[in-house]
């Protein structure tokens, strides 16, 4: 079977004001439909990049983007638009509208696609009920907990029925008890809809947690790739021993003497 995201040598460099950054240097690895897989690394070592550039909201300097079979790089502007539907996001901070109340904040993509006020808000009842939030559909953002804001922000990407869900730091604002719930939550997402996910954290426990699969970046490179049970049992690299050390609670000072 065709994996759901095939990338094949992507590169992406950044003009800085110092000169350039190479955020992401040859990369190529393939995510098949229905896993969860994580994405792993030091901050700065290219997960966002790498993330956004799965649909395109960067787009590499040179390389190939495959979505269920389909190179996004030659897509027109309008077909990509199309594509992206597919591909939801969710961020560490939420990124909801502070002036619309939970339920409208789900409508609002709804509204976008041009679907009807009633029938927008009987899908958005339905959603909070997957993401366990019914009793705040009147509530404001300012009036909810980090963990409740995510439901809501997962329960508004859910509406327009994406096969793929990038998450970007989702869980690092949240405590660790919130994190739990929220990969829970994911986890049932994954299971009843079969969308695919993917984990971009600095949080080896999340991974733990919650990944099939997963790859390791360093310094814009890939530098090592498996399943989450190789990847603890025997990392390779000296960048993963590092991080699943970090991982266990160890201080970086701690893991040079360790590796
Ligand atoms: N828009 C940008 N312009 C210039 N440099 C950038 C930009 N976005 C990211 N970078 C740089 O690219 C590198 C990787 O950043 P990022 O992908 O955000 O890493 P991570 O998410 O792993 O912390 C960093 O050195 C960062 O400063
Ligand atoms: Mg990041």
């Amino acid at each position: 079977m065709e994996p759901i995201i095939r990338v094949e040598n992507i590169n992406k460099t950044f003009s800085a004001a110092n000169g350039q950054v190479e955020a992401v240097k040859d990369i190529s690895f393939t995510i098949e439909k229905g896993d969860i897989f994580g994405i792993i690394g030091l901050s700065g070592a290219g997960k966002s990049t790498l993330v956004r550039c799965l649909n395109l909201l960067e787009r590499p300097n040179e390389g190939r983007v495959y979505v269920d079979g389909k190179n996004l790089m030659e897509l027109s502007e309008k077909e990509l638009r199309k594509e992206r539907q597919d591909i939801g996001m969710i961020f560490q901070h939420f990124n909801l509208l502070m002036q619309r109340n939970v339920l409208d904040n789900i409508c609002f993509p709804l509204e976008i696609a041009g679907i009807g006020r009633k029938e927008a808000r009987k899908r958005a009842y339905e959603l909070l009920e997957t993401v366990g939030l019914s009793e705040k559909a009147k509530a404001y953002p300012a009036q909810l907990s980090g963990g409740q804001k995510q439901r809501v922000a997962i329960a508004r990407v859910l509406a327009n029925n994406p096969k793929i869900l990038l998450c970007d730091e989702a869980t690092s604002a949240l405590d660790p008890q919130t994190t739990k719930s929220i990969l829970t939550l994911l986890k049932d997402i994954n299971h009843k809809y079969g969308i695919t996910i993917v984990v971009i954290t600095h949080e080896m426990a999340v991974i733990q947690e919650i990944c099939s699969k997963v790859a390791v970046l360093d310094q814009g490179r890939l530098v090592e790739e498996g399943t989450v049970e190789e990847l603890f049992r025997a990392p390779k690299t000296e960048e993963a021993k590092k991080l699943i050390l970090n991982g266990k609670g160890l201080g970086v000072e701690e893991v040079d003497d360790y590796v």
